[in-house]
């Protein structure tokens, strides 16, 4: 049953029209987006953080029944706005996230302006259906921004094109009146967002259901996150390729700049119920595939409505941030690596510098395949302490090794190489004569 509300609450909240002030056309000077040399100016220091934190964060979070609880359980948007009063976090909670991403070793936060709810962190004129103007009455954007620069790490904005909540959201398919207001509300949004709030290193755009980019004005709506943020780098949910590709869920290397963003558990939104939680070796792991790919690792968590994170995520984070400490130089910085092939190790590397992640240590010796170039020296990352090895055009093998690994989850050994570290085929060895290492 749906509490009592009067008609003006329903109006300011619900999918009234009335609600949402109509926006001025923004006429944006369109000028060539950046091209392929600016994008690697803008991206550099991107390339070299690896590993940066997702917040989920919004109304849903009240309920702790994911992101989608609205369309999953088919709520009356009338029940779902009254969220907005019981929405009132913690004064400042985004600067223990920021403490958090700090101490987990990530370098960039990224978190949802609006999901696709619909309800705005941050204050817009356009609507007051946002935190500044319900119960909660502050700007939450405003509180994450300068929490994220008070510990030093870049701040993305994801944004969600699709809404739930606006009256033209859904009909701007068939309308093409729904479509332009629609279209200059979203673009309206985007402006304030990348105007109210100082520099802002990443827009994230997500669901572009249900237009295509010439629909969404898509073009226009980079060119002027261009053109307001000169810095900023744009991911490819708008359908445009934008700065960099973003695969969801999973690992997928590829040529262009790219970013799995992942969950923790297997939600995005707070979910009560959801312990499934990815051990640390699972974070490490993936982590150091994304390095290896010459990708990005964007880890999620989904605070609770009052905006405290819950401790597993906590306590798995700081479990990879202790471990990065010791070993962030084999993530951070490092470039795509070519090397791959070993059922017990990780591979990642800087210039000819190869590090083996090892993730079963099985101890006294560890054997490498079809490694290509010399190896001149070899240490236990963690330690410092020099390796013996032998190796052949078949393997390189570590001899003498600690029986107990000498690191938790993993254990990094750094071996410099004479080339750029690569292995040969696995089945060129297969049909050979095996050799002596
Ligand atoms: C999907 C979901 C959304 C989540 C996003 C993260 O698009 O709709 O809930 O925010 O993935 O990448």
């Amino acid at each position: 049953m749906m509490n009592p509300m009067s008609r003006r609450d329903w109006m300011a909240l619900a999918g009234a029209s009335a609600a949402y002030a109509a926006p001025q056309a923004s006429p944006t000077q369109s000028r060539p987006l950046p091209g392929d040399a600016d994008r690697e100016r803008r991206m550099q220091w991107w390339h070299e953080a690896k590993f940066g934190m997702f917040i989920h964060w919004g109304l849903y979070s009240v309920l702790g029944r994911r992101e989608w609880v609205l369309e999953q359980e088919a709520i009356p948007l009338a029940e779902y706005v009254q969220l907005a009063k019981r929405f009132n976090p913690q004064p400042n909670v985004a600067r223990q996230w920021a403490r958090l991403a700090k101490r987990a070793g990530q370098k960039y936060m990224v978190m949802t302006t609006k999901h696709h709810e619909g309800f705005c962190l941050f204050n817009s004129k356009y609507t007051d259906y946002c935190a500044p103007k319900q119960a909660c009455g502050r700007d939450l954007v405003k509180e994450y921004v300068e929490a994220a620069r008070a510990e030093g790490l870049r701040v993305g904005f994801y944004y969600s094109l699709m809404d739930w909540h606006h009256p033209d959201g859904e009909r701007c398919l068939h309308d093409e009146a729904a479509r332009k207001r629609f279209v200059e509300y979203i673009h309206g949004q985007i402006r304030e967002l990348l105007t109210n709030y100082g520099k802002i290193d990443i827009l994230w755009y997500d669901v572009s259901h249900p237009l295509k980019a010439e629909g969404w004005e898509s073009e226009r709506m980079n060119a002027m996150a261009y053109q307001l943020q000169p810095d900023i780098i744009l991911n490819n949910r708008n359908q445009l390729p934008g700065d960099f590709g973003t695969p969801e869920q999973r690992i997928e290397a590829s040529d262009k700049p790219w970013e799995s963003c992942m969950t923790l558990n297997g939600s995005w939104g707070y979910c009560k119920t959801d312990i499934e939680w990815k051990s640390p070796a699972t974070i490490v792991n993936n982590l150091a595939t994304c390095a290896r790919g010459g990708g990005n690792y964007l880890l999620n968590i989904g605070p609770r409505g009052d905006g405290s994170v819950p401790e597993d995520s906590i306590r798995v984070l700081d479990t990879v941030g202790d471990w990065l400490s010791r070993n962030g130089a084999a993530i951070h910085g490092t470039e795509r690596c070519k090397a791959s092939w070993s059922e017990l190790a990780n591979f990642t590397r800087r210039g000819n510098k190869l590090y083996i992640i090892v993730r079963l240590w099985d101890g006294d010796s560890l054997a490498i395949p079809g490694l290509i170039p010399k190896v001149t020296s070899a240490r236990l990352l963690v330690s410092g302490d020099a390796l013996k090895y032998t190796q052949n055009s078949e393997r390189l093998v570590f001899h003498g090794l600690p029986l107990t690994p000498p690191d938790q989850p993993a254990t990094v050994i750094e071996a410099e190489c004479d080339g750029e570290p690569a292995q040969i085929n696995r089945l060129a060895i297969r049909g050979r004569a095996r050799g002596q290492a």
